[in-house]
């Protein structure tokens, strides 16, 4: 079978590119090949596909003939583990989708809302006037509780504060001693004891999924219905035969869910407290819509607070968290526009590259929240949460995020960029947008009575 555009350069130096810098290498490929695209990474070819036809083609084509990549498999495996959303294929994860959705639903997720907003609040009770915060550490102390509460539904105790602990720890990279690569490189996935790198990382999975056990444990003992968590849809669940979900399979549908979205959030978050701070014209408006709601809340609501909403969207247009969607590898041979992929091949879609099509986004690198306020774009033209049965399943919760955090920080301090130089892009494997610094901000004065200047 023919592929499209393959890139020359040997596996390994390909995968080091990948691992090291995700975005460049990605760009360079974009650059001299356009739409289409193949790399060799591991075990399957990849075609990266960006043409909004090719995108849609991608996620309406029947799932059944995709499965899994055994390279992202291996990769995700040691955290992720067998069983989670993100790891199954075929009935597997339509019973996990079918089981998680719910807890998804805008209307259970807005029921969140006036937490998120508290949350928020909360961190910034602890600001002093004149003092820089790194936004992205604030960000991710308010969306890890917000993640904990929506799944455990808990807010405090010690168990809540070791798993605010752990979920940091993954998330800022310490739970691995030599940095995300040892996942992608098997000889370095080696247990010498708790002293060795991979020892180390094992302690601390240990220690993790102690934590998640002792509350499944606690939970099953103890049932309450009246509870609106995930955990409690969870462990309501019955398949066909009337048995409970094992607690495998919990651990790794929690861990999917617990680790799945909070750093995606808090990058978007923190690119959109920049963009607002680097664009006079686009925080004016910002702050002219925002002075029309009583409550940073009320910004739940898209109708009440659309050029919010625009604000949020324009960000992860131009800066995705993920570039490509999943990997979906061809099972039985899949038609995307002019090329017939054959088995065996990974197919993946783009959101970097087609968010970037000028004749779908004018001016693409300019940030330009208006472009969603003139016209709606198709699921295919614009899609940072991927599509079709693998679409990101937190992306209602992702969304509400951003809006009422963006919202309560923006009613309640009146704050500057610490720095005017370009923000360079974290250089992390399928992280290339993220913002290297993490936007350090200064604290120039507090708006709202609730909060005071210290
Ligand atoms: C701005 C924030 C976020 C972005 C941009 C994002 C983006 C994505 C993308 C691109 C995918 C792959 C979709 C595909 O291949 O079609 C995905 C999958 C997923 N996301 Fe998100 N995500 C975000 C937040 C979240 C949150 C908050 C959660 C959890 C609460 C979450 C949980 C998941 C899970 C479990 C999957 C796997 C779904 C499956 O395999 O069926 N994400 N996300």
């Amino acid at each position: 079978m023919k592929l499209p555009n393959v890139s020359k350069s040997p596996k390994i130096i390909q995968r080091l590119e990948w691992v090291t810098d995700f975005k460049r290498s990605f760009e360079r490929r974009a650059a001299r090949y356009g739409d289409t695209f193949t790399v060799n990474l591991g075990d399957e070819p990849i075609v990266v596909l960006s043409h909004p036809k090719a995108v849609e083609q991608l996620y309406t084509t029947n799932p059944s003939k995709f499965g899994m990549s055994p390279t992202l498999y291996k990769v995700a495996l040691p955290i992720a583990g067998a069983r989670s959303i993100s790891q199954v294929e075929g009935e597997a994860h339509r019973r996990s989708r079918r089981l998680l959705m719910p807890a998804f639903h805008h209307k259970t997720i807005r029921t969140h809302s006036e937490l998120i907003c508290e949350l928020t609040s909360e961190e910034m009770q602890k600001w002093s006037t004149g003092e820089t915060k790194v936004m992205s550490d604030v960000l991710k102390k308010i969306s890890i509780k917000t993640i904990v509460k929506c799944v455990f539904g808990i807010t405090g105790g010690l168990r809540y504060e070791k798993l605010l602990n752990v979920l940091a720890d993954l998330e800022g990279g310490r739970a691995f001693p030599l940095g995300i690569w040892i996942l992608y490189f098997d000889f370095l996935q080696k247990d010498w004891g708790s002293w060795s790198p991979w020892g180390k990382f094992l302690k601390f999975k240990q220690g993790m999924d102690d934590l998640i056990y002792a509350e499944v444990e606690e939970r099953r003992a103890n049932p309450d219905l009246a509870r609106a968590d995930i955990l409690n849809m969870m462990l309501a669940a019955r398949d066909e035969d009337g048995n409970g979900m094992p607690d495998e399979e919990l651990r790794d549908d929690l861990v999917a869910l617990l680790n799945g979205g909070h750093s995606t959030t808090v990058a978007s978050i923190a690119w959109a407290l920049h963009f607002i701070h680097s664009l006079p014209e686009v925080k004016a408006k910002l702050m002219a819509e925002l002075a029309t709601l009583e409550s940073p809340a009320e910004a739940a609501s898209v109708e009440k607070a659309p050029y919010t909403n625009a604000v949020c969207q324009e960000t992860i247009r131009l800066y995705p968290p993920s570039l490509i969607s999943l990997l979906r590898v061809v099972k039985a041979p899949v038609q995307i526009m002019d090329n017939t992929f054959e088995p065996g091949v990974a197919l993946t879609a783009s959101m970097y590259l087609t968010h970037r099509r000028p004749d779908l986004f004018p001016e693409p690198e300019k940030f330009r929240p208006e472009r969603f306020l003139e016209r709606k774009f198709s699921n295919f033209e614009y899609h940072p949460f991927g599509g079709g049965s693998r679409m990101c399943i937190g992306y209602t919760l992702a969304q509400l995020e951003m809006r009422l955090i963006v919202a309560t920080i923006m009613k309640g301090w009146d704050l500057e960029l610490a720095s005017n130089e370009p923000v360079k892009f974290a250089n992390r494997a399928f992280s290339g947008i993220r913002p290297a610094c993490g936007i350090p901000m200064v604290m120039k004065k507090a708006i709202r009575s609730t909060v005071t200047s210290k």
